[in-house]
């Protein structure tokens, strides 16, 4: 038996999989099909201050390689998430990551002195794909100044390892991350989803009530795998990959890039077994030859 462990920062995982924000609702969802605990952990939905509803249907819709969502970040709201999700996800032993997003510094700050009062919580994921109100709507992840900023005042606000989720729609996103990391962040995860379009020719108008969606799915993982070669090499940080890995072997593909874990998100809308699946086949691919999942990180690179 070879070691699945792997450490980001100072945490250490059960195993390099983890589920993606938005793709495995608040975790217990998946009760029935296996125990989630043996994960390497769970991000939530992304929580904002307040409930959500999110956008009218339709919200999500297929594509060749993947889906366009415009869910419009529905949520429970932090409060909800600390007293009706997280006490059972606590008692499972399951690896809580919280995802959050706001829209100002200040809340961004409230969400995460909520979340610090609870045990439970691993680490907190920043979504910054979103725009700043504050300062003419500019998405905070497109900004290495911005990100910094939010970043800054978290990790002022908690002790908890703070994760950072690049938009891939940021110019620069080395400069993001490397932003990020020198404000305190202990891990980037890439990434987040890229907009896209899709029309419906009978009706001549576009799929998603909202016109344009996050593309996910097989169509982003070669975009995604780039990208986290392209910031190992650049940060010092680890790097959490994420972007349609599918199977074992995608995600062994991103730890063999530089990645330390992954998170899987699309797959389970196919397969709600699918996070578990990809655990146990880098598993069988460490055994089969002789190497931790910590030996993976980085292994493919020059
Ligand atoms: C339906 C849906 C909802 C999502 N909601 C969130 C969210 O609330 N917060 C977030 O940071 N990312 C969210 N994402 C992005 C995913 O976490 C992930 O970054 C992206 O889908 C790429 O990974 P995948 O190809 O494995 O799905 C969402 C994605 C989908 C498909």
């Amino acid at each position: 038996m070879t070691s699945q462990a792997v450490k980001v920062g100072t945490l250490t995982l059960r195993n390099p999989v983890l589920t993606a924000s938005g793709c495995f609702g608040y975790g217990l969802e998946y009760d029935d099909f296996y125990d989630v605990a043996t994960l390497g952990g769970i991000c939530s939905k992304g929580l904002s201050l307040h409930p959500r509803l999110g956008n009218p249907p339709e919200r999500i819709c297929e594509t060749a390689a993947g889906m366009l969502n415009a869910i419009g970040l529905a949520n429970v709201g932090v409060e909800a998430f600390c007293t009706e999700k997280l006490p059972t996800l606590r008692r499972r032993g399951v690896t809580v990551i919280a995802n959050i997003f706001a829209s100002s510094v200040e809340d961004f700050v409230t969400i995460a002195e909520r979340l610090n009062r609870e045990a439970g919580v691993a680490a907190i994921e920043l979504n910054v794909s979103c725009p700043n109100v504050q300062e003419g709507g500019i998405e905070f992840g497109k900004d290495p100044r911005m990100c910094a900023r939010v970043t800054g005042a978290v990790r002022r606000a908690t002790a908890l390892p703070i994760w950072v989720k690049m938009s891939p729609e940021a110019g620069d996103i080395a400069a993001v991350a490397r932003a990020c990391e020198e404000a305190g962040a202990d891990a980037v995860t890439a990434i987040n989803t890229i907009r896209g379009l899709s029309i419906d020719t009978d009706r001549m108008r576009a799929r998603l009530a909202n016109c344009t969606g996050g593309l996910s799915g097989p169509a982003l993982r070669p975009i995604a795998l780039r990208i986290v070669w392209e910031l190992a090499g650049k940060i010092s940080i680890p790097i959490i990959g994420i972007g349609g890995i599918f199977t074992a072997k995608d995600a062994v593909e991103f730890l063999l890039a530089g990645a330390t874990a992954v998170q899987v998100g699309t797959a389970n809308f196919s397969d709600p077994c699918a996070a578990k699946k990809i655990a146990d086949g880098v598993r069988v691919y460490c055994e089969s030859r002789g190497l931790s999942a910590q030996d993976l990180v980085g292994r493919a690179r020059p």
